[in-house]
């Protein structure tokens, strides 16, 4: 606190639904809401929903014309003449038809400090809670979030979308928790159908044990790839007029096969079993490289059959269903999503019978509140399909399941060709990163664990590239350019927190500070320091903005927003050099904007590192 100063503030209304102990600057919009509601005599919580941050010129506005007619400056006179300066607000002034507040910029700086402070505080002393640290609620404490992501297919590559699923999944989860969700992460791993019969006659073929325990996922993918080869053959060859025997075509052996699997067949299910558990290994390995981890391993094969009888019994007796060539059919064409098969002719299920099956299991399991599952926009018409299946269906999970889709990613190969393994990718980032480090030399010396660390950043670059535009759009993978430390790309932020911790590492003589009361807050009179301020101020709301539109982006570009405000602030607010209560106060504010850095870092499921 500045020497004899006090930054107490007075009471405001309650605006219902906003706590001022966990983000301040409602308190301060709360303020304005009140002297402007008094003034035109209209309610405070009226008013406060038109209380603007942003607006350049102004730390909070209000336009005119939102709430009064007339001449905006007989309304802006009212709020001029009853106006008083206090800690919350030091000026007003009229702007055409808005009217400007200033904040009280010594207390709302005291103010934004302090509860960064006192909320990470509580944060680190409590590090299993998730709703403790500034940016967080606990408004849907007691509700219950299953989330369904990633969710690969076995023997087939984890392509492009695996990974966007993956990298938003985790962030949606992430951001879940912050307001107080429980969270269940499931990954529903694409591991039946026909399939999985054309596998196992291709592993008797080409498998090779050694290769199977080395490399699970690469294996599987390369004698499934041989198998369909095989297949599209001898497909070909009939087409060609060759006489085939029908009973024994590679597609006929796969779909008995698989048939065995459906009928619980334990031969038939013993190989399929053991690639199932091989690849769930290496897949873990994989998701902690990407910090991400799955609290069940789920997947198709795990749908019972019961739920999903019972669900095509439901349709039936619904009259929801058709019959085509001995296939059923629900009819969805009243509402303009065709018909769907539920019920192959061979009487195997299908992708969406494994859905409406899986939803009623998963509801028996873990009844959730809220359902989300994350896929490609590929897929929007089968989760649409399933959606109203259920609505019609009547069942307890509709309206419970929500889509969350992605654009496509263009250009995604690696070195070793075109398609796409995780693993490898995330390798040529690591070692693109590696090179990167490797180019200055002094600071490289320093780096504990080279390995780790460039794993870490390289990481940081794949995920951020995915997540710096809208989910909705499509982007050009490019692992020069996200793994560069130059421009906004994912080292930047790892970067900037790197350079946060290192003002208290490099200057250890400089007492921190418990607390906002026990530095001078006029020494943090600075209008760069006022922009920081105020970006961190707006940060919970970034944080609720990010999980209302489930978009990672929002808080990405609040990290390289951040970046830039403290990347440009070094030289003139130093520690080193400046006097004790300076180096104190400055201090203190850095290891406030690292915390929330590092809270906004780790909502992206990143590694925050420390040293680079
Ligand atoms: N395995 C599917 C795919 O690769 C995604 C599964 C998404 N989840 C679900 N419940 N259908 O396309």
């Amino acid at each position: 606190m500045a020497p004899g100063k006090s930054y107490e503030l007075t009471p405001v209304p309650q605006i219902p639904g906003v706590d001022y102990t966990r983000v301040p600057i409602e308190q301060f919009k709360a303020a304005v809401a009140k002297v402007v509601a008094e003034a035109w005599d209209e309610t405070p919580e009226k008013i406060f929903a038109g209380v603007d941050t942003g607006k350049k010129g102004a730390d909070l506005a209000v336009a005119i014309p939102r709430f009064k007619k007339g001449k905006p400056d007989e309304w802006a006179k009212k709020v001029l003449d009853v106006f008083k300066p206090d800690n919350y607000l030091s000026e007003v002034k009229q702007m055409g038809a808005f009217l400007m507040f200033q904040f009280n910029q010594e207390s709302f700086t005291y103010h934004i400090l302090q509860t960064v402070n006192r909320m990470s505080k509580a944060a680190e002393a409590n590090p299993e809670a998730k709703t403790e640290a500034y940016g967080t609620t606990d408004e849907a404490k007691g509700k219950h979030l299953l989330v369904d992501f990633s969710s690969p297919n076995i023997a087939k590559p984890f392509h492009a979308g695996h990974l966007r699923s993956t990298i938003i999944g985790a962030v949606i989860c992430n951001l879940h928790e912050t307001q107080g969700w429980k969270v269940t992460r499931l990954n529903y791993l694409g591991d039946w159908g026909t399939q999985y019969g054309l596998l196992s006659i291709g592993f008797d073929k080409y498998g090779d044990e050694a290769k199977l325990l080395a490399d699970p996922i690469h294996h599987l993918f390369e004698v499934y790839v041989a198998i369909n080869k095989d297949n599209d053959a001898e497909k070909a060859r009939f087409n060609a007029g060759e006489k085939v025997d029908a009973d024994n075509t590679i597609h006929a052996q796969a779909k008995r096969v698989f048939k065995a699997m459906e009928d619980g067949d334990p031969k038939a299910l013993a190989q399929w079993s053991r690639f199932r558990e091989l690849s769930i290994d290496k897949l873990k390995e994989t998701y902690a490289t990407l910090n991400v981890h799955f609290d069940v391993y789920w997947g198709e094969s795990m749908v019972s059959p019961e739920s999903m009888q019972r669900a095509i019994k439901i349709c039936e007796e619904k009259g929801l269903t058709c019959e085509d060539r001995g296939a059923l059919l629900v009819d969805l064409t009243k509402f303009k999503m065709d018909k769907a098969i539920i019920r192959k002719a061979d009487g195997t299920t299908i992708y969406l019978t494994r859905d409406l099956g899986g939803a009623y299991d998963k509801y028996r399991d873990y009844k959730f509140d809220h359902h989300i599952i994350i896929t490609a926009k590929q897929q929007e018409f089968h989760f649409k399909q399933l959606n109203k299946t259920l609505e019609l269906m009547g069942e307890e999970t509709a309206g419970k399941i929500e889509h969350i889709t992605f654009g496509m990613v263009h250009g995604m190969s690696t070195r070793k060709g075109t398609v796409v393994f995780l693993s490898d990718i995330l390798s040529d980032a690591k070692d693109a990163m590696h090179e990167q480090m490797k180019s200055n030399e002094q600071k490289y010396a320093q780096v504990e664990d080279p390995e780790g660390t460039s794993a870490i950043i390289g990481s940081t670059a794949v995920k951020i590239q995915d997540m710096t535009g809208k989910r909705g759009g499509d982007y050009t993978f490019d692992i020069k350019r996200c793994t560069s430390f130059e421009g906004d790309f994912g080292p930047f932020i790892q970067y900037s927190h790197v350079r946060l911790c290192s003002v208290q590492r490099k200057n250890p003589n400089v007492h921190v500070v418990d607390s906002a009361d026990e530095i001078n807050v006029s020494i943090l009179n600075d209008p760069k320091i006022a922009e920081i301020i105020y970006h961190l101020a707006l940060y919970p709301e970034a944080v609720k903005n990010a999980l209302k539109f489930r978009e990672p982006s929002t808080i990405v570009g609040w990290c390289f927003r951040l970046s830039h405000l403290v990347g440009s602030a070094w030289e003139t607010i130093k520690v080193s050099g400046a006097s004790e209560a300076e180096a104190q106060a400055r201090l203190f504010l850095f290891i406030q904007i690292r915390s929330v850095l590092n809270s906004a870092m780790k909502i992206l499921s990143l590694t925050p590192i420390e040293r680079m």
